[in-house]
């Protein structure tokens, strides 16, 4: 399924408005802060927030409200800032098939960036109509669940003691979280009730989940057509579900001589095909694609709340084509 074709079809001016949105808040009269939003702007993503957040604003109003729109705009402007901090992070060269900002312009020019962006989601957010106080509040949690979670990985990737937990921990705070308030803000905007808010919030919460599940999945499957480098988790030290579904067919000597090989990963290079290989005979790319299944259906259960309707399909396949993806 081509999903962004039939979003763009069903969603018509709202999906054209947000982009518009996005492009004026960021307006700025300094040439080089131009530049490089231009650069991230024309080489957009998979924009699959956003589109949570409208089909949510649709399914739960009919049509989407002003303040809809700027929730899902926000959302967006929210997400990159989160990649532009990411890759400074994960010194990752690559985004989207294009070199990052950072191995562009620099680390500090790449955070100030996400700063920028970040401040631009929460203007938008903070002039969102009736429900704005509410919806910041929600959005100021997920900026707190993101360094938290961002935290709590580094953390565990010098440790080298990340459990099943701890890893469920850290893809709620840095993945889920922003999912859950796209889907949630829209459907206060909208004017929903507490039982659509709720059956919003966990089809974003399991949606963003899956999505970072899938995502932990392709570091270890994808090919060049990803956009993005291959294997850096592991570089990274990151002990991600791939890895966790492997080392539970082990017993305790071999998941610690495992684990010790992740954390010398940077003086042994040599480790990194001796612990692919490894996830790979174990199955662990199979547990975490039936885990990541689980989370797929559990979203589009949440989902039988909703009066049936096409934005509700959407959100179905949607969520179908988090587990399908392949970039
Ligand atoms: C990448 O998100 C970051 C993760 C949470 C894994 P996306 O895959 O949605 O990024 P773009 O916007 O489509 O490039
Ligand atoms: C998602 O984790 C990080 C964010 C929430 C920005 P990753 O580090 O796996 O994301 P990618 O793979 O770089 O897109
Ligand atoms: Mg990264
Ligand atoms: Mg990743």
């Amino acid at each position: 399924m081509d999903f962004r074709k039939d979003h763009a079809r069903f969603l018509l001016d709202d999906w054209t408005e947000v982009s518009r949105q996005m492009r004026t808040v960021l307006q700025s009269d300094i040439r080089l802060l131009n530049e490089a939003n231009e650069r991230i702007l024309s080489h957009g993503g998979k924009m699959i927030r956003p589109a949570m957040s409208l089909l949510f604003s649709r399914a739960c109003g009919g049509t989407v409200s002003e303040g809809g729109r700027k929730v899902a705009a926000a959302a967006e402007l929210l997400h990159n800032a989160t990649l532009l901090h990411d890759d400074v992070a994960d010194c990752s060269e690559e985004r989207r098939g294009i070199p990052t900002t950072s191995s562009i312009l620099g680390a500090n020019a790449s955070v100030l960036l996400g700063d920028y962006w970040l401040v631009k989601a929460m203007e938008l957010i903070l002039d969102c109509g009736p429900c704005s106080d509410r919806v910041t509040r929600i959005f100021s949690k997920t900026l707190s669940d993101l360094a938290s979670g961002e935290m709590l990985q580094l953390q565990k990737a010098v440790q080298g003691d990340t459990s099943r937990e701890d890893y469920f921990r850290i893809i709620y705070s840095k993945t889920a979280s922003l999912f859950e308030a796209s889907c949630v803000s829209a459907a206060l905007c909208a004017g929903a009730s507490e039982t659509l808010v709720e059956a919003a919030r966990e089809y974003g919460v399991r949606a963003g989940i899956a999505f970072q599940i899938k995502d932990d999945i392709l570091d270890y499957t994808a090919t060049d057509a990803l956009g993005k480098p291959v294997g850096l988790d592991l570089h990274e030290k990151k002990i991600t579900l791939p890895l966790l579904g492997a080392l539970q067919q082990v017993g305790g000597d071999e998941d610690r001589e495992v684990r010790r090989m992740v954390c010398e990963i940077d003086v042994h290079p040599e480790h990194y095909e001796r612990i692919r290989s490894f996830v790979f005979e174990k199955e662990g790319i199979a547990y975490a694609e039936s885990v990541l299944e689980e989370y797929i259906a559990k979203a589009k259960e949440a989902l039988g709340a909703f009066p049936a309707g096409e934005a509700v399909e959407l959100l179905a396949s949607l969520a179908d084509f988090i587990g399908e993806r392949q970039k």
